[in-house]
Order: structure tokens, then sequence, then C-alpha cells
């Protein structure tokens, strides 16, 4: 409760002068008021010089008792005066009751009326209803129990309870109260305060409401991630279970299909055969990395990316995907490949055979849309400080290109630039949405730069792993 210093101050006055003129008007006072200044101003006018005090005159000395007891009577009265527009002017009632079953009132200020709908005078001595009354029957025990306890212990009592006004309407109200004790030790009045709390409490009521949807939401949210949780596990459990029955036939294909061409002197066959062979081999084999790139990043979006991460030198990580990508270029005498590493690259801590996928990928496409000109590797140790190396690799081309409205979609699922031309380039479209899935697994990230016509450049950055994760 909001104590307000005059209340201390005032308690005295309140319960002794105030209480028993408490229906005094204020017009009333300030009459008394001016007619004891005028009082005064006749009592000084008449009041001789000082030199005639020096006589002894028992008359004037009379008079001047006179003056200071009305003046000690105004100032009495103007502290009354603001006492009660301090009171009339706070937003709830005080008072001073009895400790009994009705509360019954013996002074209640201004405030009453908002506060209950009853005037003062018809609460005061339960002339009309009493306080006790007003109090809601289920937090009458409350109060009684917490007046009761701040009465033993002789403190302040502070109290949050519902009151029903003269209009039957129901609010909350909060109340801060001490006991008057008596010589004999005895509690004989309450002195304190009530103020209208409703507003606060729809606030705290709307606010509980609030926190319950919130918690419902939360709730929901949870309930709903673990239902996508199982479907997911359930997807990739189905997608695992279905690629592995899918591998077996298609392996079947491809065998069946290499023993038949490698076969052909044994069991010739004409070049039509041949041909249809080949074909069969050829999809069987799309369909296997297809089916491979499925489960990969069915795995992978299902969070279940496992890092083996150890310690390697990244020059013999460049070393085995260069000798890859000659390989791929092999009979191509048109297309150039390079590797520059820079010199004195720390090892690193990472998973060595998920940058070797990614780097395989990049170089993969690199070579396979590039007709002439060079593919380059280029190794670059960008930060070495204590517990961070970073290294990028980027993986250039002077191939076909790709348009800049593509740029943005290139690591979905089954994307590929010119699908019309995947008969003469092959691929899945999944490999950069895999290797973009490693990349993030690895704490690392692919970016892309590529110009229509003129080439590409794929730059991949990762961070060592510090080496209390390696
Ligand atoms: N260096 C490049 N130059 C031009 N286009 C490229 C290059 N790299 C990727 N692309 C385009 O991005 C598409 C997606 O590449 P991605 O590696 O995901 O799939 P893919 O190579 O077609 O198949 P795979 O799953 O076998 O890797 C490619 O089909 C191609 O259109
Ligand atoms: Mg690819």
């Amino acid at each position: 409760m909001v104590m307000f210093p005059w209340m201390c101050n005032a308690q005295c006055m309140v319960s002794k002068s105030v209480m028993k003129d408490a229906e005094k008007s204020k017009e009333q006072l300030l009459d008394e008021l001016t007619a004891l200044r005028q009082r005064v101003a006749c009592l000084d006018a008449s009041t001789p010089e000082p030199t005639h005090q020096q006589h002894g005159d028992g008359r004037w000395l009379s008079l001047q008792g006179e003056t200071e007891r009305v003046r000690a009577e105004i100032a009495r009265q103007e502290s009354e005066r603001r006492l009660q527009t301090l009171m009339s002017n706070l937003p709830g009632m005080a008072y001073r009751c009895k400790i009994d079953a009705d509360w019954t009132m013996e002074f209640v200020s201004k405030g009453c009326l908002p506060l209950t709908g009853y005037q003062c005078h018809e609460l005061v001595q339960n002339r009309v209803s009493s306080y006790g009354t007003l109090i809601h029957p289920d937090d009458r025990q409350l109060v009684w129990d917490g007046v009761q306890e701040g009465v033993a212990k002789r403190q302040h009592f502070k109290l949050e309870y519902r009151i029903r006004t003269a209009t039957g309407e129901e609010k909350w109200v909060w109340e801060q109260g001490i006991a008057i004790y008596a010589e004999n030790g005895q509690a004989t009045f309450l002195e304190g305060f009530i103020t209208d709390i409703a507003e606060r409490k729809r606030a705290e009521q709307r606010l509980e409401a609030v926190n319950a949807g919130l918690e419902q939401a939360v709730a929901r949210a949870e309930e709903l991630a673990v239902r996508a949780e199982a479907a997911n596990h359930a997807k990739s459990q189905f997608l695992a279970t279905m690629s592995h029955e899918l591998r077996t036939p298609l392996n079947a294909i491809i065998g069946f299909s290499d023993g038949l061409l490698d076969r052909s002197d044994v069991h010739p066959l004409n070049e039509h055969q041949m041909d249809r062979i080949r074909r069969i081999k050829s999809s069987g084999e799309h369909l296997l990395s297809l089916v491979e790139g499925v489960l990969d990043i069915s795995s992978r979006e299902a969070g279940k990316t496992e890092l083996d991460i150890t310690t390697f030198a990244i020059s013999e990580l460049a070393g085995d995907v260069a000798a890859v990508a000659e390989e791929l270029l092999r009979g191509n005498p048109r297309v150039r490949f390079s590797l520059d590493v820079e010199d004195n690259i720390p090892a690193i801590a990472s998973d060595r055979e998920k940058l070797q996928q990614i780097l395989l990928n990049l170089l993969g496409n690199a070579v396979r849309f590039t007709e002439q000109g060079s593919v380059r590797l280029i190794v670059r140790c960008l930060r070495e400080e204590l517990r961070l190396t970073r290294i990028q690799f980027a993986v250039s081309d002077t191939g076909i290109g790709i348009p800049a409205e593509k740029i943005g979609e290139l690591f979905k699922p089954f994307m590929q630039v010119n699908a019309a031309a995947t008969p003469r380039y092959g691929g899945t479209g999944l490999g950069l949405c895999i290797s973009n899935h490693l990349a993030v697994a690895l704490g690392g990230s692919i970016e892309v730069a590529s110009e229509l016509g003129k080439g590409s450049m794929f730059t991949l950055t990762i961070d060592s792993y510090p080496p209390d994760r390696a």
C-alpha cells in the first residue's frame, strides 16, 4: 500500500478532531477561518506599541494572550482544512473503524462514495449499511484473519479482497491499515486506507489469460514438434527401407548389363543390342544415384549428419580431389585443370570425407559444365588464430555459367538450371543441395558467383573445429 507521509503525522489529528468534525463541510471551515482572520486583524489593530508593554499593563498582556490563542486556532483549522483537501483528493477512502464483526465505521473520508456507492454518513455507525456486509462473503474470513494478525504483531496489515458496492457491483480493493491501541495495550480502533484496484486486477486477469494462452500455444507447438519429429523419423525410415529395396534390383540391373557388355565376345550382340544394354546400364546408374541422393538428403534433413572429425593436412586433401578432377578431364584436351594451394596452411580438424564429397561435387560440376578453357581449385588460409583456422576453397571454371535469377535456387533439391539439357550433362540435381547441407554441418557455407556464358566460381569456406571438439 502507498503510505502517505501525511498519514503517520496526521494520524493523531485524524483520530481526535477530524473524526469528530468529519462531516463539517469545507465551506464551514473556510467561513470560520475567515472570521478568525478578521478577529486577529482587529486584535492586531488594537495592540499597542511595544513600549506600552514595558509598563507591565495587564490589559495589554491579556490581549496578547488572546491573539496567540486565536492564531493557534487558525493554524489548527488550516491544518485541518489541508488534511480534508488531501483526503478528498485521494483515490480511495481513509477510515477509522471499530474492531468488530461489522467493522463499524467511526469516520470515512469523501472517497467513500466513489468506492462503495454509499455516502459517508450512510456508512458511519452502520446507519444504512455496515462495511462488514460490503465485503464479499468469501473474503470476510481472509480480511478478519489479516487484520487480527496485524493487530497481534502491532504491524500494518495489507489486504486484497472484493467488496459489493451499493449498486451490487463487485469490486477488488486494496487496504492498508493499523490498529490504534489504548493505554492498557488494548487495540481499540483501526485506521487506514482502502482503494479501488479493479483496473489492476483486470489487467492481471488479462495477463493471466494471455499467459495461459501462451502456455497452451507452447504446449501445442511442442506437441506438433514431437509429431513432426515422429513423421520425419517415419519418412527417413521409409526412405531407408525403400532405398535398400530399390538398390538391390538396381545393382542387379547394372551388374547384368555390365556382364552382357563384357561377354559380348562369347555371346555376340549386334550394335543395336549393345546400345540398348548401355542405355539400360546408364539409366540404372542414374536411378541408383538418385536413390542414394534422396536418402542422403532425407537423413540430413532429419538432422542425422554424424561427423567424423580428424586432423589432416589440407594439401593432401586438395591433391586427392585434384587427381579425380584430372581423371575426369582425361581425354578432353580443351579444358585445363590447375591446382593452387597456399603454402604452409596448418592442418585442420574437420570431417575429411564430407569435405571431399563437397569438393568432388563442385569439381564434378565444373568439369561437366565446361567445354573449353580451364577448371581451377584454389585453396587459401583466410585466418589463423589461436583456436581458429578458416580455409577457403574456390572452384572456378570457364564453362556455361548460370543465369543470375537461378543462382538463389541452386541449393534446392532437383534443381537443374537447364533441365532440357540434362540428357547432355546428366546428374540428378541433388549434388549442391547435399553439399550445402554438408557445409552447414561442418560449420561453413558455400557462395556462388557466375556469369552466363563466361563461367562460375563456387567458394566453400569452413573453419577448423576447435581442438577440444576434434
Ligand atoms: N559449375 C557450374 N556451371 C554451370 N552450371 C552449374 C555449375 N554447377 C552447378 N550448375 C547448375 O546447377 C545444377 C545443380 O547442380 P547439382 O550439383 O546440384 O546437380 P547436378 O550436378 O545436376 O546433379 P548431381 O546430383 O549429380 O550433382 C546443375 O544441374 C547445373 O544446372
Ligand atoms: Mg553436381
